[in-house]
Parts: structure tokens; sequence; C-alpha cells
């Protein structure tokens, strides 16, 4: 059974509106926030909490961090939405920074992660015909198994997860799975030379921070050049210094043909995503062929360009690899008969939660304890809670939310 929550009449208010007026395509925890700062969230009565979830990692940077705000107001101020129909004066300065940042020839802006997603299927598809010779409309897209790019028709389509398709369909076809971290089923797939990319999430986050064995992504890219086709990396939700590196991939010195980045992009204030590619790529788009209203708009250059600056000079990356190392050691020191598991890399991790004495909602149930604690983190795929906090962390934060994780599981009667 779950815990019992305290909910208040004031956020009982907020939540009677949501639920009377809004679509139910979300299950959040029955909390209402309406202030961040860092690594904490405050709710409508005043309730501190630390948030560890950083809104699915796009406040890689902490919540209102002063010099994106800063520069998000200052803009806001000036100039916001030009279209593409015109330039703008940051979109230049936002691609030779980023460019750069990545090592990339360019960069196509779009808004939301499913939307880079898109982009960069659409680059390989076009690859795949005009550049390695596919016949026409018979390009393939390799994707792994417990994938998670977004929520769009042609993304679901070659998701394996039923509540993300059920009755959506037709779908889209051209993608084929593979298996996650199995270099053998990616070697058979590849031996089809109508395949244009392969498409993977170096550490698969919704699936419930699934991180491959050491050397699979470097071996994966090598077999993809060897067979002429783009890896693709998704790092929407493990970029940007979530894992401990500016881009996941670094770990094993893997550099994709194309890049997706997307949620800490902006440091969570408003939705920016980019693909990056080389000319040989990314110039087959032509004036007309792709696009957005939004993509590359001023307002999210200058925060893209702050968000990116901020990484690098407060040394998130850094902090990302101490804390979280220390994070699981600590984790792993609570010795709970709880947690069956415990992985995950920078501040990118996810415990397991089971026991025979507990029943299926056992990774709800702790989530609720810790909310009642003052730690909010969410169930993904049933069993498993992902840590994702802020990088902004320090070691005494980190202390004080490992007694509050020993203080939830000894609720657990
Ligand atoms: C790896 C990955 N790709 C794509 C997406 C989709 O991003 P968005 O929700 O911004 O469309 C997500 C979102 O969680 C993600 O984790």
């Amino acid at each position: 059974m779950l815990a019992t929550t305290h909910i208040s009449p004031k956020s009982q208010q907020y939540l009677q509106l949501e639920e009377e007026h809004g679509a139910h395509n979300y299950h959040p925890l029955p909390v209402v926030l309406d202030k961040g700062k860092g690594v904490h969230v405050w709710d409508v009565d005043g309730k501190q909490y630390f948030d560890f979830l950083s809104g699915y990692s796009a406040v890689n940077q902490g919540h209102c961090h002063p010099r994106i705000i800063n520069v998000l107001v200052q803009q806001a101020q000036k100039l916001t939405l030009t279209s593409r129909a015109f330039h703008n004066n940051l979109l230049g300065e936002y691609a030779q920074y980023i460019t750069a940042y990545f090592g990339y020839d360019k960069v196509l802006p779009m808004n939301t992660g499913v939307e880079a997603v898109e982009t960069a299927i659409k680059l390989a598809r076009r690859w795949g015909y005009e550049v390695k010779g596919i016949a026409e409309g018979a390009a393939k897209i390799l994707v792994c198994e417990n994938n998670f790019h977004g929520r769009t028709l042609n993304v679901i389509s070659f998701s394996n997860d039923p509540s993300s398709q059920i009755n959506y369909g037709p779908f889209m076809p051209g993608y084929e799975t593979v298996a996650y971290n199995n270099i053998e089923s990616l070697r058979t797939a590849l031996k089809d030379p109508n395949v244009a990319g392969f498409l993977i999430e170096p550490i698969q986050g919704e699936a419930g921070v699934v991180v491959p064995d050491e050397g699979y992504l470097s071996e994966a890219a090598t077999l993809c050049r060897e067979a002429n086709v783009l890896f693709i990396a998704d790092e929407i939700q493990t970029g940007l210094g979530r894992t401990g590196m500016p881009l996941a991939c670094d770990h094993e010195d893997v550099r994709a043909d194309i890049v997706i980045l997307g949620k800490a992009l902006s440091g969570g204030t408003i939705p920016v995503s980019a693909v990056l590619a080389d000319d040989e790529i990314m110039m087959l788009i032509k004036p007309g062929q792709h696009g957005s209203t939004y993509g590359g708009n001023p307002l999210a250059c200058a925060v893209a360009i702050e968000a990116l600056k901020v990484l690098k000079e407060e040394k998130m990356c850094e902090n990302a690899i101490a804390q979280g190392d220390y994070f699981r050691a600590k984790l792993k020191a609570l010795n709970s008969p709880y947690i069956k598991a415990v992985r995950g890399k920078g501040l990118f991790t996810a415990v397991v939660i089971g026991h025979d004495s507990l029943g299926d909602d056992a990774a709800m149930d702790l989530c609720l304890r810790m909310m009642e604690n003052g730690l909010l983190a969410k169930p993904t795929h049933g069993d498993k809670i992902r840590f994702a906090p802020p990088l902004v962390i320090t070691r005494k934060q980190i202390d004080e939310c490992i007694d509050i994780i020993e203080e939830s599981l000894g609720q657990f009667v």
C-alpha cells in the first residue's frame, strides 16, 4: 500500500484545478511547486525540497541560475523572435559558439528535444540517399531496444514501450531495433546496406539509467564507421555535464556523426534544442527543406550561450564526477535490503528498488516517503528511481540527501 501523504488544502486546490481542466497524460507526485533556486524547490506552503529530477535533466545548472536568468530577462526586453524569414544578431554568434564548444562544422537549432531527434533522422535519411546511395524510400535507421527519444508519432513508431504506442498507429516504417549494449546484435543489423544511421542514447535515461559496458560505445561507433553508417548520439538527457563530461560519448572518446542536444541547453528556462553535424551531412538540407518558427530565435540563442558558459566556467562536469561517485558510494554503503542495484555515471544515478515484502508500488512508495522528508524524485519504469540533482549540488547537501533517503528507506514496514 502506498504511503499516506500530507496534502495541504492550498495544494489540493491546485491539484483539483489540473485534474478538472488539464489532460491526464502525466501522473505527478502530489506536490505543487512555486519557487526554485539552485538544488532546491519550494511548494506553495513554503516547504523546501531537494530536486533530484532537475526537470528530467533540463535544470543541470540549478534552478533560476542568476546568470542565465539575467541574460533571459535582458534579451526578453530587447528582441525575442524574428522567425527565420529575417536574420537576427544572435544566431550567428550562437552558432559559432556552440559549434566551437563541441567541435562540429554546423548547428541546426530547434526547440524541443523530440524535434531535434526528428531533425537528426531527416539528416541521416537524406545522407543515406544522397551520399551513401541508398535507393529512394529504402533507408533504415537502427534504434535500440527500450529507447526513449520523445513523443511524436514518428519517434514513438520505434518505441517498444506499449504505453507510448497503444492505439496511436499506424506507425512510420524504416526502423529496425537492435539490443542495447549488444555489439553482436548491432554487427548483424549493420550488414544491411540500406542502413543510414544508428540512433542511440549513450546511457538510457528513461529506461532507468542503463549504462552500457565500457567499450560498447566506441566499438559501436567503429562498426558504424566501417559499415558507412552514421552514428547518431541522442545526448538530450545525458549531455551538458549530466554524466560528468560535456557529452556522455566523451567518456569513450567517441565523436558521433550527429549529436542531438536539448533540455539543459537553456538551463531549464525555455525549450531550446540543437543538432550538430559536419558540413558533409548538414549542408544536405537546403532552404525551405526543414525549419521551425521558433528555432534559432534570439532569446534562445542568448540563453543557450550563457547556459553553456555557466556549465564550463562553474566547472559543473567536474562537480558531477566528484559528487556523483560519492553519492553512489554512499547509497551502496546504506546496504539497504530494499535497494537491489545502484548504477550511473556523474550525477546520473538510478537505484532499483525491490524486496519480496514490498509490492509493485515500492518505488512510488519510497518516492512519496522521500517527498514527505524533503527530497523529490520520480520512479521510472516501475521499480527504478532516477536520482539526478542539479550539477551545483555540494558534498554537504549530498550528505543531507543520503540521510533523507536512509530515513525514508527506514520507514518501509
Ligand atoms: C534521450 C531523450 N531524447 C529525447 C527526449 C525528448 O525531449 P523533449 O521532451 O524535449 O521533446 C527526451 C526527454 O526526456 C530524452 O530523454
